[in-house]
Parts: C-alpha cells; sequence; structure tokens
C-alpha cells in the first residue's frame, strides 16, 4: 500500500480523503491541519496532528490547503527529499519548496462541503519533476479515477481558466438570475430544467453549435426589452458584455 499524509482539512481534503477510503493502492496514514476542530472528523479513522514535528514518514504528501499559503507551508515542511504535491489548478509545480521532490495532483472538480461526488470520473491533472515520481502519481490517481492525465504546469494554468469560466462564472449568473427572480417574487426553481438540459447538451454538442437566445439570432427588439427591464440593475452591463461576446462569436454586429 502506497503511504499518504494529507495535508489540510477543508473541501478538498474531505473529498480525496472519502474517495481514498475505497482504494487498494493508496491510504492516507494521517491527516495535517492546523484546525483543531476540522481534524476531529477524520480522527476516528486515521493518525491526525496539527504539529509539524509529528508529522509522519510517507510516500507521499497530498497539500491541499489555501493557494496563496502552499509555498511558504512547504518551506516549513521538517523532512527532506520526499515527493510533495499540491492539488491546485493555477500554482506552478516549481513553487513548491525545493528541500523536496515536486508534484502536483489537481483534481478537476468544483468540491462543495456536504456533495458527494464520483471520483472515477473526475480527471486528475499530474506532473511531477520526475518519470518515477509520475509513475507513483499516476498508480495513486489510477485506484480512484479513470481519468488520469499528465498536464504541466503551463497546461495546467490555461486549463484553471477555462475551469473558472464554465464554473464559477455560471454558477454566479445563476445566482444573478435568482436574485433577479427573488426581486419579483418568481422562483428559481423554474429554470432549474434550462439548467440542467444547458448542461446536458455538451454531452452531444458543442458550446458554440449549442447557443440560442436572442443575442444569437440578433433580435434586436429582444435585447433593448432586456436592457430596459436591466435599466436601474448592477447586472446591466454584464447582460451587455455577454449578449457582445455572443453576437462577435456567431458573426452579426449589435
Ligand atoms: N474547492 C474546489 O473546488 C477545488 C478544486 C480543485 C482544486 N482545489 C485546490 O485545492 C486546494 C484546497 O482548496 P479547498 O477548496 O479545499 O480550500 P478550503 O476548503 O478553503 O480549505 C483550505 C484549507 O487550507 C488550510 N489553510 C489555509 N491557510 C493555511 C496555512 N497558512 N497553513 C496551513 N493550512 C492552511 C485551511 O485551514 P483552516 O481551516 O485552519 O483555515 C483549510 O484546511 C487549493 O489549492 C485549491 O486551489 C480546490
Amino acid at each position: 500500500m502506497i503511504k499518504m499524509v494529507l495535508i489540510g482539512t477543508g473541501n478538498v481534503a474531505n473529498h480525496l480523503y472519502k474517495a481514498f477510503e475505497t482504494s487498494k493502492e493508496a491510504s492516507f496514514i494521517q491527516v495535517f491541519g492546523r484546525n483543531k476542530k476540522a481534524l476531529k472528523s477524520f480522527s476516528k479513522k486515521t493518525a491526525t496532528s496539527d504539529s509539524l514535528t509529528k508529522i509522519k514518514e510517507a510516500d507521499v504528501y497530498i497539500i491541499a490547503i489555501s493557494d496563496d499559503a502552499i509555498t511558504s507551508f512547504t518551506e516549513k515542511l521538517p523532512f527532506k527529499n520526499r515527493l510533495v504535491v499540491h492539488t491546485s489548478g493555477t500554482v506552478a509545480m516549481n513553487v513548491l519548496s525545493d528541500k523536496n521532490r515536486k508534484g502536483v495532483f489537481y483534481p478537476l472538480q468544483t468540491f462543495t462541503k456536504n456533495r458527494v461526488v464520483d471520483f472515477s470520473n473526475i480527471p486528475l491533472c499530474i506532473e511531477s519533476e520526475n518519470a518515477s515520481d509520475l509513475k507513483l502519481l499516476q498508480r495513486i490517481g489510477a485506484s480512484i479515477s479513470e481519468k488520469v492525465e499528465e498536464i504541466n504546469s503551463e497546461e495546467r494554468k490555461k486549463v484553471h481558466v477555462s475551469a473558472v469560466i464554465v464554473n464559477n462564472f455560471v454558477n454566479h449568473l445563476y445566482f444573478i438570475g435568482s436574485d433577479l427572480l427573488e426581486k419579483n417574487n418568481l422562483s428559481f426553481d423554474l429554470l432549474k430544467p434550462l439548467i440542467f438540459e444547458t448542461a446536458l447538451k455538451m454531452e452531444s454538442h458543442q458550446p458554440k453549435d449549442a447557443q440560442t437566445g436572442p443575442a444569437k439570432r440578433n433580435d434586436l427588439k429582444t435585447i433593448e426589452n432586456h436592457l430596459n427591464q436591466l435599466e436601474e440593475s448592477p447586472y446591466k452591463d454584464l447582460y451587455i458584455q455577454l449578449t457582445k461576446s455572443i453576437i462577435d462569436t456567431h458573426g452579426e454586429k449589435l
């Protein structure tokens, strides 16, 4: 069994922990976190610690902490020449401390507390400095997912921009839709079948081919009507920008 230590107790740490409970190749022998309360949820099944001096010897250390804390945290690790990987979509591998062998184990999914995710179809983007560590990460990844991909730091940054657009931005648009409905005492539930169909269409269509709506059709009167409704709204500029982007993409001019 490949021995791993999990560092962090947030969203990704919790989901990774659950995913590896059924892995036949790798398991967490310890969870390290600075948050004693959050550590408690791991302590029934695994050793835990909030002290760096008590960190166990393992084959790989998976650092699932906030992006901005990764570099300085790895400088503080009290050992050398072990494999230390982070889980970020945007942090370059080379910012990890030079004391240890570096790698990345980035699960390309949105992880939220109390949501169950199926790891078997989550792309795991892996990277490492040397071939044997890459092989190890490949083995670890393949034990929980069918989609393990070698992706370098430059490529991963590009993937992450697109991931933010299709997930974080789209989710924010859901919020705007719900906010506008709520202000008019209408239920967000009305939009849910539309949201699901928009996402499901991506199984069979390219995003460009799936586009519908007034901006695609160049229905200027409808667009004008929407802009009038949004006259006082903080979302008016966003509506204009997105409408322009759709019209530019589909070859018409506003
Ligand atoms: N959430 C996602 O959808 C997602 C998806 C893919 C990859 N990732 C990546 O996974 C990593 C973790 O993200 P997350 O969503 O799990 O974050 P999170 O839920 O906000 O948890 C962050 C964790 O980092 C710890 N932490 C923050 N600063 C620290 C420091 N200076 N020293 C030690 N621990 C520190 C926090 O401890 P406290 O509780 O004490 O603050 C907490 O355990 C990030 O690199 C993120 O980019 C996230």
